[in-house]
């Protein structure tokens, strides 16, 4: 984050609202920045940018190499969602986001899976002091690197080759990325390593070596080791037992869908896609839910999540807290449910009672 810190207390922010509800979606967000704005005398320069399933179909245009430079111009993005039901599936997703993960070279994903007070976990008597845990997912290698081809295709003989890249330089910036975060959270630090040892013999033998040979620099994190399916099974069974998880890309993004669902849905699951020394993107990681788009049903906080993860990133401790403590006062007390159209109140509602709560 070096290059933040010269300029002060004010940011320029790129939005990109995408699709779907998106946009309904990034206007909370925004409406709770403003709060912090007022409240703690932050500015922030937002810059708006056309880039989704929507601008494809009306001009043909994905990620443009200008649109990429002007993105990296910006101390951090705000992402609604992308995804459009009139695209055939992966193309948004491969040439939008994971090329924006990979340009940008945003090689940790970060995701917190805390369960907000008032909220229904799915898991029988599971509380907040129970699901708050954090997964580091690699963000830009393992088997998203695309690797692979046919041979023979579409005859008999046909053979489908996926490879996974894992590079000493990607795990190892991963992991001790991960060493560090469970230090500065401080909770358990306790570390996680999620791989699949006794079957991947290079992939998760080389993801295992780097947590070991890296552990003598952070004596203070105990580690742990789990194999992916069996921590699949301990997140649904015992999800107190973990502090950070740190995990490949592929495994990453499975367990992520777990964590997502135990701590009240897609309506609050939020992520950042994040270079610790270049820029940074924050999202609401449920997708453009074309079916709801429109209607002000959506519920808007897992974008104020990814908000407040952004105001985390740029240093703005004292609003991250505070937009934090917003968001638990609301789930509690305001919203019947997480789920899209049965939290009692509209989606800007959700996004006036969390702006209120900050400013209050
Ligand atoms: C996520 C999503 C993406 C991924 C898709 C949309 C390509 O599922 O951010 O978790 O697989 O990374
Ligand atoms: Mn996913």
């Amino acid at each position: 984050m070096k290059k933040l810190e010269k300029k002060g207390r004010t940011y320029r922010i790129g939005i990109i609202p995408g699709d779907g509800t998106g946009l309904e979606v990034v206007t909370e967000g925004l409406k709770v920045l403003q709060a912090v704005a007022k409240r703690f005398g932050i500015t922030f320069r937002f810059r708006t940018f056309d880039i989704g399933g929507e601008t494809y179909i009306r001009n043909g245009t994905l990620l443009p190499g200008d649109v990429l430079d002007q993105l990296r111009e910006m101390d951090a993005l705000f992402l609604g969602a992308i995804g459009h039901p009139d695209v055939q599936p992966g193309i948004l997703e491969r040439e939008i986001l994971l090329r924006l993960r990979f340009e940008l070279d945003l090689y940790i994903n970060l995701r917190p899976i805390t369960l907000l007070p008032g909220v229904l976990s799915p898991l029988k008597d599971k509380g907040p002091e129970d699901i708050d845990f954090v997964v580091i997912r690699e963000n830009s290698e393992g088997m998203y690197a695309g690797g692979g081809g046919f041979f023979k295709k579409g005859t008999p003989d046909e053979v489908a080759l996926q490879e996974s890249v894992n590079t000493r330089k990607g795990v190892e910036r991963c992991v001790r990325y991960a060493y560090e975060y469970c230090r500065r959270r401080n909770r358990k630090k306790q570390l996680t390593l999620c791989a699949k040892t006794n079957v991947l013999l290079y992939e998760s033998n080389l993801w295992y070596r780097v947590f070991e040979e890296l552990h003598p620099s952070y004596p203070d994190v105990e580690i742990d080791y789990q194999h992916v399916d069996a921590l699949c099974m301990w997140m649904i069974k015992n999800p107190e037992k973990f502090d950070v998880i740190v995990t490949s890309n592929l495994f990453g993004d499975i367990i992520t869908d777990i964590g997502a669902i135990i701590q009240g849905g897609m309506g609050i699951a939020a992520g950042g896609n994040i270079n610790p020394e270049g820029n940074a993107m924050f999202e609401p990681i449920g997708g453009s839910a074309p079916k709801y788009t429109g209607l002000g049903k959506i519920n808007p906080l897992a974008a104020i999540g990814a908000a407040q993860m952004m105001l985390e990133y740029l240093g703005e401790e004292k609003s991250a807290q505070a937009v934090m403590t917003a968001m638990k006062k609301v789930a509690k007390e305001d919203l019947e449910s997480l789920d899209a159209g049965r939290m009692g109140h509209s989606t800007s509602e959700v996004g006036d009672l969390v702006a209120d709560a900050v400013t209050a």
